[in-house]
C-alpha cells in the first residue's frame, strides 16, 4: 500500500485547477468581512455543508456565489499565495493553473486587478518555491462567444502574462464548436488551447476540441471511454487528459472513487495524469487525489510515478525543463 507521505513527496505538476476552486471558506469569510460583503452562511461549518453536490451545475452555483466576495488585486493575490503553500507542501514543482476573468469583470472588478494579483503570487511562488508556472484563462462556456470575444480583448494589454486559453462551466449545451473564432484569435497570438470537454458531454464534444480548437490537453475526457475510435486516435496523438478523481467523486461523475476509469484509461495507454480541479470544494489538493485513488484502486508506486511522468510531459514546458522535472522522479 502506497503511503500518503510517498503521493505528496512525488514531484509532479499540476494541470487542471482553477484558483477561483482553491478559495477555502475560512479564507471566504476573512475576505468577505474585510470587504464588508455578508455571506448567506454564518460560519465556515455551514458553508461546508452546502458542498453537497448532484452534478456540476449544483457546484457552478456556489462556486460563483464563493469567488464573488474577491474584489481587490490583494484578494487575487492572497487566494492564488494560499494555493501555491498548499501545493509545494504536496510535490506540486510546476503549475498550469486556470482563472475564470468573467467570473469577476461580470461584478465590475477590472480585469487588471484580476491578473496583477494572481500573477504577483504566481511570482513569488516561482521565486520563493521553487514552482514554475502558466497562467491559462479560461472562458465561461454558459456565457456567449461575443462575451468571450470581449474578454480577449480586454486581455490583450496581459498577454505577456497569459500563456493559454481554456473553457470551463456549464458543459451540455455548450459544445467547443460554439467558441471557434476566440480560439482562433488566442492561437494566432501564440497562446495555447485546453478546454474542459467530456466531463460530463459527450465523446463528440471531444472530437470538437481537438478538430476545432486545436488543443494541446483535454481537460476531463472521461466519456472518451465511450469511444474506441477516439480512445485509440488519443493514444496515437498521446494527447493528455487532465483526470480529477475527487472532483469527479464530488461531482457525481462516478458514483463511487472504486468505480472511477482511471485504470482502464492507464491500461488503454491513454497519457493520463491527476490534478484536484476545484481542491477547497471537493476535499482535497493533488497529493490527496493521488493518495485517495491509489488506495481505492490499489495502484502501485510505480503507477504512481508514470502518473507523475506523465504529468511533466504533458505540461507546455520546453524539453529541457521537462527533462530536468522527469530526473526528480527516482
Ligand atoms: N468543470 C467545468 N467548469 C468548472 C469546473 C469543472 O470541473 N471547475 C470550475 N469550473
Ligand atoms: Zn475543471
Amino acid at each position: 500500500m502506497v503511503t500518503k507521505e510517498f503521493c505528496y513527496n512525488l514531484p509532479k505538476a499540476e494541470l487542471h485547477l482553477h484558483i477561483e476552486g482553491t478559495f477555502e471558506p475560512e479564507l471566504i469569510f476573512t475576505i468577505a468581512q474585510k470587504n464588508n460583503v455578508t455571506l448567506k452562511y454564518k460560519s465556515v461549518e455551514e458553508i461546508r455543508k452546502a458542498y453537497n453536490f448532484s452534478n456540476l451545475q449544483d457546484f457552478l452555483d456556489i462556486y460563483y456565489q464563493g469567488m464573488s466576495v474577491l474584489i481587490h488585486e490583494q484578494d487575487f493575490f492572497d487566494l492564488t499565495w494560499a494555493y501555491l503553500q498548499k501545493a509545494h507542501e504536496q510535490g506540486v514543482k510546476h503549475a498550469e493553473i486556470f482563472f475564470d476573468p468573467q467570473g469577476h469583470t461580470a461584478r465590475g472588478v477590472s480585469f487588471e486587478k484580476v491578473i496583477t494579483g494572481i500573477s504577483g503570487a504566481l511570482e513569488k511562488g516561482q521565486k520563493e518555491l521553487g514552482i514554475s508556472y502558466k497562467l491559462i484563462m479560461c472562458f465561461l462556456r454558459h456565457l456567449s462567444e461575443q462575451d468571450a470575444l470581449k474578454t480577449w480583448e480586454e486581455a490583450k494589454p496581459y498577454l505577456k502574462n497569459i500563456h493559454g486559453v481554456g473553457l470551463d462551466s456549464s458543459e451540455v449545451g455548450n459544445p467547443p464548436s460554439k467558441f471557434s473564432n476566440v480560439y482562433t484569435k488566442a492561437r494566432e497570438a501564440g497562446l495555447f488551447c485546453v478546454a474542459h470537454a467530456g466531463e460530463e458531454g459527450p465523446a463528440s464534444y471531444i472530437y470538437e476540441a481537438l478538430d476545432i480548437l486545436k488543443v494541446v490537453r483535454i481537460d476531463h475526457g472521461n466519456h472518451s471511454l465511450d469511444d474506441q475510435q477516439l480512445v485509440d486516435r488519443l493514444v496515437k496523438e498521446k494527447m493528455p487528459l487532465t483526470v480529477c478523481p475527487l472532483s469527479n467523486l464530488k461531482l457525481k461523475v462516478v458514483e463511487d472513487l472504486s468505480k472511477h476509469p482511471l485504470k482502464k484509461m492507464m491500461d488503454a495507454g491513454l497519457l493520463v495524469t491527476l490534478n484536484s480541479d476545484d481542491p477547497a470544494y471537493f476535499g482535497g489538493y493533488i497529493g490527496d487525489n493521488y493518495f485517495e485513488i491509489a488506495k481505492t484502486l490499489n495502484l502501485s508506486e510505480d503507477d504512481l510515478k508514470l502518473l507523475a511522468k506523465n504529468s511533466i510531459n504533458a505540461t507546455q514546458l520546453d524539453q529541457s525543463s521537462k527533462n530536468q522535472l522527469l530526473e526528480k522522479i527516482a
